[in-house]
């Protein structure tokens, strides 16, 4: 049974009291968020509302102390993402997401990654000076220095770098197992390949395409991770110079490891509000990669429910925590709806 919970209140002080529970610590897998920008807009009138301080390192220092205090409540292979703008004040960037890195390291978190969320449908800017800003930072840290992780649920196909050439081929035409490899053969290009001098002439080498079929592979499909024909999987400029150099190396059937950057519009807000929330997609992609189903996610800047409504699709428990009922209200109303469409619709996570 799946449970959700959308707590009302100050971040800090749910959080402080939670900590002091001996069953809440050590429960989250992950804790994921987006706190207020600094100086950006009001949610309410609320005086414990984080991103009205007078100066950065206020704002800086408020935040580390939640995430600080969140430290505890994470499973001892659990990470912290944190999805952060950055501020300008006249023309300079404040790099309040990587001061607020520092910070958390010094708390004792693992440094994991700062991952660019590329919006490629941001608004353009008006301003002669300064660049438009098109990214997010995701602050990704763990607990300790490693945290569960599970890549196979994000891999990703193609290649990106040359996606105009590598297109998506008929699936016909692709290859996903290896057929009847020769062992023999196997060995004897192995062996070429190791007597090979960097002068050695490419008539005398094993073509790419023997090479490919050797292994098993027709040398004219296509790998479904990249995209490439399998002829182009052996490299024989390589041997010779770089004799370690893998004769034939196949990705990964099921993708390759994303990058550190991703591409995920904004979301389109519920509705006409005027509400700060982040993409389904991006949440999903770090819930998947981080959790398992019937894991607990914390998240202590609920506003709307964006973490929650993802748990509710993917079946991993939910804690939120936010400052505003009305907040509360509509966070608990989509995830709530979000649950009855994962069951109405009996949606596969
Ligand atoms: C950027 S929004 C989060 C939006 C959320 N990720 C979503 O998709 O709906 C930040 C939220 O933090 C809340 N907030 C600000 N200060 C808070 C505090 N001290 N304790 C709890 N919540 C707070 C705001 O009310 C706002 O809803």
């Amino acid at each position: 049974m799946i449970s959700y919970q959308v707590l009302q209140g100050d971040s800090y002080d749910i959080l402080h009291s939670l900590s002091e529970n001996p069953e809440q610590r050590g429960k989250y897998r992950i804790i994921i968020t987006s706190p207020p920008y600094f100086l950006h807009r009001h949610y309410g009138q609320d005086l414990h509302e984080i991103g009205q301080e007078k100066t950065a390192v206020i704002f800086i220092e408020k935040l580390a102390k939640i995430f600080i205090a969140c430290r505890d409540l994470l499973t001892e292979d659990g990470s912290l993402w944190i999805v952060i703008g950055d501020t300008r004040r006249k023309s300079g960037k404040l790099m309040i997401p990587h001061r607020l890195a520092f910070k958390l390291i010094d708390g004792g978190y693992t440094f994991r990654d700062d991952v660019i969320w590329y919006k490629k449908n941001s608004v353009s800017s008006s301003s002669k000076y300064n660049l438009a800003q098109a990214y997010e930072i995701v602050l990704f840290l763990s607990k300790n220095e490693r945290s569960f992780t599970n890549m196979n649920s994000i891999r990703v196909s193609g290649n990106e770098a040359r996606d105009g050439r590598n297109k998506v081929p008929s699936s016909d035409m692709m290859q996903f197992e290896p057929l009847a490899q020769d062992k023999e053969k196997i060995t004897r290009i192995r062996q070429i390949i190791h007597d090979a001098k960097h002068n050695t002439p490419f008539e005398e080498l094993p073509t790419t395409s023997e090479i490919a079929r050797a292994y098993g592979y027709d040398p004219e499909k296509y790998c479904p991770t990249c995209y490439r024909k399998f002829k182009r999987h052996a490299t024989r400029k390589r041997i010779g110079d770089h004799k370690h150099y893998p004769i034939f190396a196949v990705c990964n059937p099921q993708g390759k490891n994303p990058t550190n950057v991703w591409e995920v519009p904004t979301k389109a807000h519920y509705g006409n509000e005027h509400f700060a929330i982040f993409p389904e997609d991006l949440i999903a992609r770090i819930v998947k990669f981080a959790t398992e189903k019937g894991d607990w996610v914390l998240d202590p800047f609920t506003g709307r429910g964006t973490t929650g409504i993802v748990c509710a699709y993917l079946e991993r428990n939910f804690l939120g925590i936010e400052l505003y009922s009305e907040n509360v209200s509509k966070a608990r109303e989509n995830i709530m709806a979000a649950a009855k469409e994962r069951i109405a619709l009996k949606i596969d996570s």
